[in-house]
């Protein structure tokens, strides 16, 4: 079952947006070279109970972790992409930091991620967190009435193959609302022109993940961190977005 949502819940869904922009931007200026990924899994903590916000995160059992998660936020360094599990470790030059963060404000969520290179960067890592920024873009843009499901997928397809990255078929986005995953899947990989017709009122987190040389991934013995098969850099970018009549909307912008 698909949920469509009112303007007025979108509307919710923006505030909540408009919260986890503000502590992935904190979090990607506290990124430095020295500072321990246990800081920053503290930091929102902390601006996650100030504002009376629930995370999503803590207690989330589901079937790819070895559940409870017993954090509020993933933080994934160079072949580490999704789910990263915080943990003793402080940032070295030129790592590259993926954080993302799902709460929820008011029974209403927004899911955001970014890849910020701490210190000195590396050309290549540059490069992919490029490609992952230009794919959410091109994603958020195929987010229109009319359109469906595999036109997300294809354009998010098309920017990595224009790249030369493989995209991995397993995780990809999802609808979410009240809770941070619901249908449908938006896979990084499809053909256009097929699958669910995109209708105004569906709201969406879109996510494009890229390893730079292989689509396979492989769990950490953390049981949560997915990284690259081969250890290659990964770099995700992802919004929560809302299909309206007056085109895309960005839930998760500043
Ligand atoms: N926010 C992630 C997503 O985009 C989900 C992380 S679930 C966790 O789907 F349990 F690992 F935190
Ligand atoms: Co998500």
């Amino acid at each position: 079952m698909i949920e469509l949502k009112t303007p007025a819940e979108i509307e919710r869904m923006r505030v909540t947006g408009r919260f986890v922009a503000e502590a992935l931007t904190e979090v990607c200026r506290l990124a430095a070279v020295g500072v321990n990924l246990m800081d920053l899994e503290h930091h929102v903590r902390g601006m996650i109970k100030r504002r009376g916000a629930e995370s999503c995160y803590w207690d989330y059992a589901p079937s790819f972790g070895d559940g409870p998660f017993r954090n509020v936020i993933c933080l994934s360094v160079n072949d580490a992409v999704l789910h990263g599990l915080p943990h003793d470790y402080a940032l070295r030059d030129g790592d590259v930091l993926k954080a993302d963060l799902a709460v929820s404000i008011d029974g209403w969520v927004a899911d955001s991620a970014r890849t910020v290179i701490v210190g000195t960067p590396d050309a290549e890592d540059q490069r992919i967190v490029r490609a992952t920024e230009e794919a959410l873009d091109a994603a958020i843009a195929a987010a229109v009435p009319g359109n469906r499901l595999g036109d997300i997928s294809a354009a998010i397809f098309a920017v990595a193959q224009a790249y030369g990255y493989p995209v991995n078929n397993e995780f990809g986005g999802h609808g979410l609302g009240r809770t941070m995953h619901e249908e449908p899947h938006v896979s990084n990989r499809g053909r256009g022109g097929r699958g669910l017709q995109l209708r105004p009122g569906l709201t969406l987190a879109l996510e494009p993940w890229f390893a730079r040389t292989t689509d396979r991934i492989v769990y950490d013995r953390d049981g949560w961190t997915i990284r690259s098969a081969d250890g290659s850099r990964t770099a995700h970018s992802e919004h929560t977005v809302a299909i309206t009549d007056d085109g895309p909307m960005i839930l998760t912008a500043n």
